[in-house]
């Protein structure tokens, strides 16, 4: 038996024997799910606890046991759970007849339309479901605009479920496999993979392929692929060789978007790209998701140009609530910027450096990413990685999901565990900080990374 298996074997029953309503309700879930749930990652073994209520930094399980948060949503949740300041909007709205009414528009989707305008700066927007919906669609229109069928995308991005760009998000060997079974393999031929912050690379494939290319999408700051911002070279390479080549820009900002600024983090980069994405906190906690761009590729799903791209919406495509929800949180982020985003980076930069230290006191060598650079310094996202070199620096995805480089069980199974037995939750070893977090829920987070070092070590 590893290391590993033997710890997740002993933290695993110590997690038992702590939340015994999660191992009770697992048993109970066998007969109507599949694996306890419908979102794999939620569905922790041996049981993931079930929450009762959240508020701020904080759930509750059905123990009665309060845990603090760093999911906080998928990293939607910025101003925390249920922050008063949008259920009160809601509650509002719906004790005024407005929310539930899907299926028709209404004048808020215009206020909301130009207030993103404003903070994104993008000529057009239109609202969908969820981040893999807006991609698609995205990607759709770049194809449909460029009339070329080649998609690039970033190694270690994840663009959401949705079939387009089910490669490249995982490297085993490189990132020639699919994501999944189901897809043909003619589409997966028609997905590149750039690797991230690698410039020459970048060069490389647009010299081979770039008369083909319909778009680059990427993430202008990783996310699941290891919390790392592109350097400013990158970004700009990106911008230079998508147009010189006639290839759409696309920015995936569903986890960058509100995250270190009001809008988008691309302007700070000083690039526009042609389209731009945003889901998670555009959406105020709630379902929604925003495609933000040029009038003239835009205008591709609309009457003027016999609606080339069906992005047409479904049932719940820009739903009242989801808008409402959205529209609050939004108008609240871009009217306490100057507050809001510097306290996060601050205590972002605390929560980094505290459990680097708090591993190091406990003699378990760990490296956080989600630093900033120049261009976001302001950061309040972090992933914890055990590095199998200690010396080594976390600078690529394929690193952060490389078993010989980092250990990723340790990191995703292990740590997850150990910091539950000190009611601290984390994923993909830990991150985001909220505006509702506070120097006391760091210290709290600081003992149970101590703790989870001591249970490592032993
Ligand atoms: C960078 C990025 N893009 C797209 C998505 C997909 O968004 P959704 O889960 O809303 O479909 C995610 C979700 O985690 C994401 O992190």
């Amino acid at each position: 038996m590893s290391d590993n298996a033997r710890l997740l074997d002993h933290l695993s029953r110590l997690y038992l024997e702590a939340y015994p309503h999660a191992g009770l309700e697992l048993t109970r879930s066998a007969d109507s799910l599949i694996h306890g749930g419908s979102h794999s990652l939620r569905l922790f073994s041996p049981a993931p606890f079930r929450i009762t209520q959240s508020r701020g930094a904080t759930v509750t399980d059905g123990d009665g046991r309060e845990i603090l948060d760093f999911w906080q949503g998928h990293y939607t949740n910025i101003l925390g759970h249920n922050p008063p300041v949008v259920t009160e909007a809601l509650i509002h709205g719906l004790e005024n007849g407005y929310g539930l009414q899907s299926g028709l528009v209404d004048s808020l989707q215009i206020d909301f339309a130009e207030l993103l305008q404003r903070q994104i700066g993008a000529e057009r927007i239109r609202f969908t479901t969820s981040g893999a919906l807006a991609n698609q669609y995205a990607i759709m229109l770049a194809r449909a605009f460029t009339g070329r069928s080649l998609i690039l995308k970033i190694g270690g991005g994840w663009q959401g479920a949705q079939a387009l760009t089910f490669k490249g998000v995982s490297f085993r060997d490189g990132y020639d496999h699919p994501e999944t079974e189901g897809l043909s393999q003619d589409m997966m031929d028609r997905v590149l993979v750039a690797r991230y912050n690698d410039t020459e690379n970048l060069e490389e494939i647009f010299r081979q392929h770039g008369d083909q290319i319909a778009c680059f999408i990427l993430e202008p700051w990783m996310g699941m692929g290891g919390f790392m911002p592109a350097t400013a070279e990158y970004l700009h390479a990106a911008r230079d060789l998508t147009l010189q080549y006639g290839a759409a820009l696309i920015l995936d900002e569903i986890i960058s978007g509100f995250r270190f600024r009001a809008g988008g983090v691309h302007t700070l980069y000083g690039i526009e790209p042609e389209l731009s994405t945003y889901a998670k906190i555009v959406g105020g906690g709630m379902p929604l998701a925003v495609v933000a761009g040029r009038e003239e590729i835009m205008r591709l799903c609309g009457p003027e140009s016999g609606r080339r791209v069906k992005f047409d919406g479904g049932t719940f495509s820009a739903h009242p609530a989801s808008l409402l929800a959205g529209y609050t949180t939004v108008k609240h982020l871009a009217a306490n910027e100057d507050e809001i985003y510097p306290r996060l980076g601050r205590m972002g930069e605390k929560m980094r450096r505290g459990v680097e230290e708090a591993f190091d006191r406990g003699g378990v060598s760990v490296i956080c990413t989600g630093y900033g650079n120049e261009v976001v310094p302001d950061s309040s996202v972090a992933m914890v990685h055990f590095p199998i070199d200690e010396q080594l620096q976390i600078i690529s995805p394929e690193q952060v999901w490389d078993p010989t480089v980092c250990d990723v069980e340790r990191r995703e199974q292990v740590l997850k565990l150990a910091l539950l037995l000190g009611r601290v939750h984390v994923m993909h070893g830990l991150g985001a900080i909220t505006t509702e977090h506070t120097d006391e829920h760091l210290q709290w987070l600081f003992e149970a990374c101590e703790a989870a070092a001591a249970h490592i070590r032993s």
